[in-house]
């Protein structure tokens, strides 16, 4: 594919997260997240042919961009599920477990998803059409306390109740259905010389809550302890200061909110060794070149 068309999804941080996941050539991977297949590739490229890798993608649209290569065991679902997957397929413990987390450029690029407030298109943002809510459904059905709680907890928007009573007044005389719609009505309450950066932050909590995002998070980051063979490595990119929250917390202690527990002889009571103390994020030149890149964190851990 060109690399200039609008639609290609480049790969984040493509040769830290190889290296951060120490690929053993004849081992098991996870790529949790196969998307457009970049990082799914880079993997592919460092296995024998011993080696497998189980990806999954919840949108069936990612699954187009399928490599033909009998290494690969490609699966439309939610991340969620990744246990009870590789215990059909018989490919656990794991060598390594890899996310990037959130929305592809195929996904992001597309009017037609509404996942970006550039163009307009159906209030949808579903990376999985087949599930019951929309963003839409949430806009109009949502009571004001629940919406506000939205906006604030996810979007983290200061102006959460302002927006939710502009939103509240619109949709007692018109449902709310299109993107630009939506972008439109944040955009009168966003501070003015900050309107991306708000509308931004608008679509990501109903990105979140639409897909259920936080949730499949901490299935994954949970299931990943009892996958990961011993020296496994956990490798996961996130893109806003929720996801990396969780999973700095986990890495660190094993549970969401980071608490240290300490076992008999006063050692952390913790499945995983943190290889970043500071998560690595991307040097400037690919910044340049792909600004999705620029709120990337990417850590490591390793299973004990
Ligand atoms: C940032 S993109 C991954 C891009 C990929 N690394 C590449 O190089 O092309 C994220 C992908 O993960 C998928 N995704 C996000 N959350 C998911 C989940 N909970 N379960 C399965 N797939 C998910 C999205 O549909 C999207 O295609």
């Amino acid at each position: 594919m060109n690399k200039e068309d609008s639609t290609y999804h480049y790969p984040v941080m493509l040769s830290e997260c190889i290296k951060a996941l120490n690929i053993n050539p004849d081992g098991i991977y996870v790529d949790t997240t196969f998307g457009g297949g970049g990082h799914a590739r880079a993997i592919l490229e460092e296995l024998s042919e011993n080696g497998i890798l189980v990806a999954f993608d919840q949108d069936p649209e990612a699954l187009e961009n399928a490599i033909d290569d009998e290494r690969l065991i490609l699966i439309n679902s939610n991340f969620s599920y990744i246990k009870n997957f590789l215990k059909l397929y018989k490919t656990f413990p794991v060598d390594g477990i890899f996310a990037d987390l959130g929305v592809s450029s195929f996904q992001f690029d597309n009017a037609r998803r509404g996942f970006s407030t550039r163009f307009d298109g159906p209030l949808d943002l579903r990376m999985n059409p087949e599930t019951e809510l929309n963003a839409g459904d949430i806009m109009n059905r949502y009571s004001k306390e629940k919406l506000k709680q939205l906006f604030k907890q996810y979007g983290e928007i200061k102006n959460a109740g302002h927006l939710t009573n502009m939103v509240d007044n619109y949709r007692k005389n018109q449902e709310i259905t299109r993107t630009a719609q939506l972008a439109a009505l944040a955009q009168k309450c966003a501070p003015r010389n900050r309107v991306n950066k708000y509308l931004a932050q608008v679509f990501q909590a109903l990105r979140i809550e639409v897909n259920q995002e936080l949730e499949a998070l901490k299935k994954l980051l949970g299931s990943s302890t009892e996958l990961l063979a011993p020296g496994g490595r956990l490798v996961v990119l996130s893109y806003h200061s929720l996801e990396d929250r969780l999973v700095k917390n986990f890495f660190k202690a094993g549970n969401f909110e980071g608490e240290i527990k300490k076992d008999f002889y006063g050692d952390p009571q913790t499945s995983f060794k943190v290889i970043t103390r500071k998560p690595i994020t991307p040097v400037e030149k690919e910044i340049e070149k792909n600004s999705r890149a620029r709120s990337a964190k990417l850590r490591i851990a390793e299973k004990k």
